[in-house]
């Protein structure tokens, strides 16, 4: 842990229940416990309420949890309102609009994956099809769409008037947003932070405790041509066992890459640790290997946000953040959002 960082500012989780409680400031709303839920059930980012429902419906109707998340999914990816996936996603540096998504399906323990895929609304669907017509696992770029096209995919332009309207707002303000950092870049605090991670990761158990998950993304706002997140990445963005649970994540990428977050979280679940317990071990892995300056507030800690969200094979869920966040759940009847437990209780100095 970062020398700065007090352990009084640390949330701790003290019962197998996954009570969060404040060491100190009292001001984190209590995480939701890790009860098990009867089966099926769906859980996903807090985007992801439209995709839940559909994911649930799927599923109450015997279809397979594969299906249920990517069908969910496409909801958000094909919505020019969600900034942060598929139509509509913030672009590159360049204006350029480029997904990332990864499937996994833990009854057959098959993946798929595309990275930096152009022109095509849903990424997800493609993933899919990496997966099951090819013997690949991750396309990227030019090849990605060669493949899209070549399965019946048509381009499409993904840059909305909004998307544009704000690439350009960027652009005019660009220097100290820049992707191109030196060695001693300050730090940029957490409300100032203008750049968007946002992404859904959306993950279903099915009334066998069959699981299956999905993420899809635009990605960091502005990055570089050809940069890829966490999202497609199997075993960061999402992973999937179906005799232990799943996992997945949104936030920061390049933070959750290399502590290979999801597969991380099913790993501690696999040693008994919840949903809850899982995701808030591995965000305190997340804030020990954050050492560069410039991702630091003030006082040590992440001037980003990290969110992982979890679920087991018998219907346990949890999420948790590195700041208070939210998740969403459904459980058979109306998808819910419920508090993501998080790892500090207010964001950094
Ligand atoms: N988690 C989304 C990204 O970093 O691309």
């Amino acid at each position: 842990m970062n020398s700065k960082i007090q352990r009084r500012d640390f949330i701790k989780i003290t019962s197998a229940a996954g009570v969060a409680l404040l060491a100190n400031e009292g001001d984190a709303r209590a995480s939701e416990p890790a009860a098990p839920s009867p089966l099926p059930v769906v859980i996903s980012s807090a985007n992801g309420m439209k995709a839940t429902a559909k994911a649930m419906e799927i599923l109450k109707a015997g279809g397979k949890p594969l299906d249920a998340v990517i069908a969910g999914v496409n909801i958000v990816e094909e919505d020019p309102s969600d900034t942060s996936v598929g139509y509509g996603g913030l672009p590159n540096e360049e204006g350029e609009v480029e997904l990332d998504a990864s499937v996994m399906d833990g009854l057959t323990c098959r993946c798929g994956a595309v990275g930096a895929l152009k022109s095509i609304k849903t990424p997800s669907k493609v993933a899919r099809l990496v997966m099951e017509r090819t013997d690949h696992i991750f396309l990227v770029g030019e090849g990605a769409l060669r493949f899209a096209l070549l399965t019946g995919f048509k381009k499409e332009d993904l840059l909305t008037d909004e998307s544009r309207k704000k690439w350009l707002e960027w652009k005019s303000k660009l220097s100290a947003t820049d992707n191109w950092l030196s060695e001693e870049s300050e730090g940029t605090a957490f409300g100032e932070v203008i750049k968007h991670y946002g992404t859904i990761n959306c993950l279903a158990v099915d009334p066998n405790g069959n699981i299956a998950g999905t993420t899809t993304t635009s990605g960091l706002s502005w990055k570089i041509p050809g940069r890829v997140g966490d999202s497609p990445i199997i075993g960061a963005g999402l992973y999937v066992d179906n005799e232990i649970g799943a996992a997945g994540s949104t936030g920061r990428g390049e933070a959750n890459i290399k502590v290979c977050g999801a597969h991380t979280v099913v790993e501690l679940m696999r040693q008994g640790k919840t949903p809850e317990q899982a995701c808030i071990e591995t965000l305190e892995r997340v804030v020990k290997t954050t050492k560069e300056k410039r991702l630091l507030g003030a006082d040590g800690r992440p001037n980003f946000n990290l969110n992982f969200y979890a679920v087991t094979k018998k219907g346990e869920y949890g999420g948790a953040a590195l700041y208070p966040s939210r998740f969403c759940v459904n459980t058979g009847a109306e998808s819910k959002l419920v508090d993501s437990a998080p790892l500090f209780n207010r964001p950094p100095r």
